[in-house]
């Protein structure tokens, strides 16, 4: 099969890496990808968000499946464009991705299905929380533990521009849960934690994500959260005449009956950096059958190994993304300790990978328990190097 990765980052590098690994492919290819994906297969000038470019390839390349990474093209219709013309796809269409792309649709659809969530107020009052409606990296919510926190949000919302929800502040322990979905069914597929703060001891503002680890002890029965929480969801999308075929990502808050704090369309960065080196099964043919519509009958899961994933980022990141230019030293130094270097923000210049983006690098490692995974990542880590590189020395400490 000629299949087609749309994305750039570290999480599309990993399931590139995976894919390369199922023996039904023939040939990789990802649009626009990245250094480290064209090591596994062909990267084509295509931008993630520019859908006749995308068609045109799928088309020329007679892709057999297009699988689609980032929020931004998904929520823009980019699987619309390519699935009105008969291509297959791995991605949910503009009106099922708005689970991700509009909170105040999100909520909708939550209170639909029965699926429990923080309550939404009507008043900000602290303590609270502030989402911007529509995307924003994880930059859009602020958590108001006082009346200064709140009058701060309310700013910063408003300079986001649109409209804005509120809503009960939860206090817990936070958990990423995937599952496949084919439209009609929601199979799970794994869980990882994620560390969303820029700074050590979850400090500092909110991240794309800093690291994260897999498997999850505090977790309980997967096929039962996914079964109460992802189920009723893609049951409600199907009602709606919006079947919601891709990667479901529910944000849950363990508080004593989990809630879900939010819904994205997509695989998770960096948790696909843990959950890929873990995956058990053929990832092209459970995608391939999602996309197709019928996941019966194809199993996958996770291998009994554990993954931990540190993100190595720039050093304005994340008031900036931009970092460019900058020399990388030391990567394959750190492949050879056994470790996984997902590039998330890279350029080859003049021959030399060099930094273009905010988060860099992920560096994975598996090992029998999150200790073991832990040690040989940062040992990984510890070998990379480029000017103004900062990453949390706490990811996945007990
Ligand atoms: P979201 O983009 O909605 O996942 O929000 C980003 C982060 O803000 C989450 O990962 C949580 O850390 C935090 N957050 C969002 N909603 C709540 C809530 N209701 N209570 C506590 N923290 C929250
Ligand atoms: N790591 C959180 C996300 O992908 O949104």
């Amino acid at each position: 099969m000629q299949v087609v990765v749309v994305g750039s980052g570290a999480r599309e590098h990993a399931l590139a890496w995976r894919l390369a690994q199922s023996p039904g492919l023939t040939e990789l290819h990802a649009a626009p990808g990245n250094p480290g994906i064209a090591a596994l297969g062909r990267c084509h000038p295509v931008r993630a968000d520019d859908a006749d470019g995308l068609l045109s390839l799928a088309l020329t390349l007679e892709a057999d499946l297009v699988v689609v990474g980032p929020e931004g093209p998904l929520v823009a219709g980019v699987a619309d464009v390519l699935r009105q013309n008969g291509i297959t796809v791995f991605g949910p269409s503009a009106e099922a991705a708005r689970i991700e792309g509009s909170k105040a649709f999100a909520k909708d659809v939550l209170r639909a299905a029965g699926v429990p969530t923080a309550e939404t107020l009507s008043v900000a009052r602290a303590p609270c929380v502030v989402k911007a409606d529509g995307l924003a990296s994880g930059k859009g919510v602020f958590v108001c533990r006082t009346s200064d926190d709140v009058d701060e949000a309310l700013r910063a919302v408003t300079a986001f521009g649109g409209d804005f929800v509120i809503e009960e502040l939860l206090e817990g322990e936070e958990v990423s849960l995937f599952a496949l979905c084919d439209g009609s069914r929601a199979v799970p597929l794994g869980a990882a934690r994620d560390f969303k703060r820029i700074g050590e001891g979850d400090e500092g503002p909110n991240t794309g994500g800093m690291g994260a680890f897999s498997p999850l002890s505090a977790l309980g029965d997967m096929d039962e959260l996914v079964a109460r929480i992802h189920q009723p969801v893609v049951d409600e999308l199907a009602r709606r005449g919006t079947p919601f075929i891709g990667c479901l990502f529910a944000g849950l808050m363990l508080t004593p009956e989990p809630k879900v704090l939010e819904f994205n369309a997509r695989f998770g960065d960096p948790e696909t950096q843990v959950l890929m080196p873990r995956f058990d099964g053929d990832l092209l043919v459970a995608l391939f059958a999602a996309a197709g519509g019928d996941l019966s009958g194809v199993e996958f899961g996770m291998g009994a190994d554990a993954a931990v994933t540190v993100v190595v980022a720039g050093p304005d990141y994340p008031a900036r993304s931009d970092y460019a230019g900058a020399e990388i030293a030391g990567i394959e130094a750190a492949e050879a300790t056994g470790a996984l270097v997902f590039h998330g923000g890279t350029a080859v210049r003049d021959g030399t990978v060099v930094t273009n983006g905010g988060r860099i690098l992920s560096v994975t490692a598996t090992g029998e328990t999150i200790g073991d995974a832990r040690r040989t990542a940062y040992d990984a880590v510890e070998l990379v190097s480029f000017e103004g590189a900062q990453y949390r020395r706490d990811i996945a400490h007990a």
